[in-house]
């Protein structure tokens, strides 16, 4: 997407660099970082310089293209060495299958090349490219299956950042709102904050504005009040693991706005890439959920009237937290997936069909 009069990706790969938009420093500031070698990749992942499935994703494969450029150029030497930094980039984060998924292919074209070690480095840079290809044009295509259930006027409930920003371009539940507004719906999006860390205040926010679309930010526990006051006709979010059976991981806080949703018999949406589904993960039960530092709910970041940015307590001292990052919706109150190839329905039926579009189990 655009910010400024130029087209940015979240991440991509010069030479053996990862470049990446800092996504700490947002909304405040625009920069771009980057990461020199695969640990500094997993560095990046694990401390959410980038975060959102997709974009994990294709981060994710960047830095296993680095571990093979990296790796000693004897075939024994070049797989014990690329299986190590493999391994380093699969232990950063837990929930988001993604994550996973593009690591694992550019493994698979790597190691697929040996005894050719040079063939091996070739094919982990084209498989990493291609995966990064393939999650922007899966959520442009998200954004066109999505915008005809989005009607002229409509106001939109979301949660935590499933936008570009989340995935390589475009985002996966922002992708049918920003197809909406383009056609000259005039949606109107309610963006919960997302606590602990703000993801829908800082980031959803800032993509919003940066694409003309009307919202506005609110405290997550008033999302029940204007779905309740009938200002929301539907809430559309996105995923970090669909599981066999339709469950869907996502932010914490999801599973209690699907609940209110269900409960006011409003649409609730979740869209992803098809690359989200864990064919090999039975029910929701069964997705690992992050448990992240207690220091992200104690204390809040932001930029004081003096323009510093800085992090303050904004809970008791001596008071502890518990931290998880995602929890988990069941199918039954998801009125659908959108995802690249069409909205399919949150049901073991319904995932199979998905998973065949895709050409996979
Ligand atoms: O912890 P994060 O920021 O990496 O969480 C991911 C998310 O932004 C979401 O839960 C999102 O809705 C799905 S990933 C596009």
């Amino acid at each position: 997407m655009k910010v400024g009069d130029r087209h940015y990706r979240t991440v991509w790969l010069e030479g053996s660099t990862v470049f990446l938009i800092d996504q700490p420093k947002l909304p405040h500031r625009f920069e771009i970082t980057t990461a020199r070698d695969h640990r500094e990749t997993a560095v990046a992942i694990r401390d959410m310089v980038v975060r959102g499935a997709g974009a994990i994703g294709a981060t994710g494969a960047y830095g296993a293209a680095q571990g093979a450029l990296e790796a000693p150029s004897d075939p024994e030497g070049f797989r014990a060495s690329f299986a190590a930094a493999v391994e380093t980039l699969r232990a950063t984060r837990p929930t988001a299958q993604n994550l996973f998924y593009g690591i694992g292919k550019v493994a698979e074209a790597a190691l697929a090349e040996l005894p050719d070690v040079a063939a091996a480095k070739r094919a982990a840079v084209e498989a990493a490219r291609a995966v990064a290809d393939e999650d922007a044009e899966a959520c442009r295509r998200i954004g066109e299956h999505g915008a005809p259930l989005v009607g002229e006027g409509f106001g939109i409930s979301t949660h935590c950042n499933a936008g570009w920003l989340a995935f390589v371009d475009w985002g996966s539940a922002l992708s049918p709102i920003y197809a909406a507004h383009r056609q000259g719906k005039r949606p109107f999006v309610y963006v919960d904050e997302t606590r602990p860390r703000g993801q829908g205040a800082q980031l959803t926010a800032w993509e919003l504005g940066g694409e003309g679309v009307p919202h506005a930010v609110i405290a997550d526990n008033a999302a029940g009040h204007f779905m309740q006051r009938g200002a929301v006709d539907m809430v559309i979010v996105g995923s970090d693991r669909i599981a066999r059976n339709g469950d869907v991981a996502n932010k914490i806080g999801t599973f209690t706005h699907a609940v209110v949703a269900h409960s006011l018999r409003i649409p609730f949406y979740v869209a992803a890439p098809t690359t989200t589904i864990d064919p090999a993960c039975p029910t929701g039960a069964d997705i690992p959920i992050e448990e992240r530092s207690a220091d992200e709910v104690l204390y809040a970041v932001g930029k004081g009237d003096d323009g510093v940015v800085r992090r303050v307590r904004v809970t008791p001292e001596g008071s502890g937290a518990r931290n998880p990052a995602f929890d988990v919706t069941p199918g039954r109150l998801v009125a659908g997936i959108v995802t690249e190839h069409g909205v399919f329905p949150a049901t073991h039926e319904g995932i199979g069909r998905a998973l065949a579009a895709r050409g996979g189990r």
